[in-house]
């Protein structure tokens, strides 16, 4: 599963509510300013099938399910939006700002729900080898505040609790450590001012491309 092309691939992590939504809009409006073409995409679903599976994962009828199926069908979703999708635009020299992508599995079910995130992180090597994205902005935001910003209207993912989310917030920044093309904004800033500081991290990897 090979990269080519000029394409960058920007990928916006952090819990729901965080505001990965905002500002994945404002960031593909401000490479398009560029001159740039963006494919703006999220996860999971996207195609066709994906969207079939992200209805099923997020509907509370669904009930629970074995963590490794959840995080199998995550991984599913994944493939099928890679392979269709972003693998293509990245080709033809497109940018692609995803919301949500590997490090959503590994903290979300290897971490929140116990699979373990070194588990995770090999069936994502299977999933999408040697596919990495040349930037992962993680949106960090205190859990109170995600689930504020959110409202009283709960998916099947978002319905598992403050004491989950606390555990998968820790299990992001953990994950984000000191590790190299990946960055850490405060999300608890103005749209605008997350929007800057967000910029400031995709401008360092546009100069370098
Ligand atoms: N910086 C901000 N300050 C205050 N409110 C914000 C900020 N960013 C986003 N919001 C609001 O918070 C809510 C969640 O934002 P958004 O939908 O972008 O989050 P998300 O990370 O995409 O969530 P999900 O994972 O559920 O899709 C929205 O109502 C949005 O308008
Ligand atoms: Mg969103």
């Amino acid at each position: 599963m090979k990269k080519a092309g000029k394409g960058l691939f920007l990928v916006l992590e952090g819990l729901d509510g965080c505001g990965k939504s905002v500002q994945a809009a404002l960031l593909a409006e401000r490479l398009g300013n560029l001159g740039r073409k963006v494919r703006a995409l999220r996860e999971p679903g996207s195609t066709p099938p994906g969207e079939k599976v992200r209805e099923l994962l997020l509907d509370p009828a669904t009930g629970s399910l074995d963590p490794a199926t959840e995080a199998l069908l995550f991984m599913a979703c994944r493939r099928e939006l890679v392979s269709r999708e972003i693998l293509p635009a990245l080709e033809r020299g497109e940018d692609v700002v995803l919301e949500r992508f590997h490090p959503s599995t590994i903290c979300y079910q290897g971490a929140g729900l116990g699979l373990g995130t070194e588990r995770v992180e090999e069936l994502a090597r299977w999933t999408t080898p040697g596919l990495e994205p040349d930037l992962v902005i993680l949106l960090d935001l205190p859990v109170k505040e995600a689930l504020a910003r959110l409202g009283p209207q709960r998916d099947r993912l978002e319905g598992r609790g403050g004491a989950y989310l606390e555990k998968v917030r820790r299990a992001f920044l953990d994950w984000a450590g000191s590790r190299p093309g990946v960055a850490v904004v405060d999300a608890s800033l103005s749209r605008e001012d997350v929007a800057r500081a967000l910029w400031e991290e995709v401008k360092r990897v546009l100069h370098q491309g």
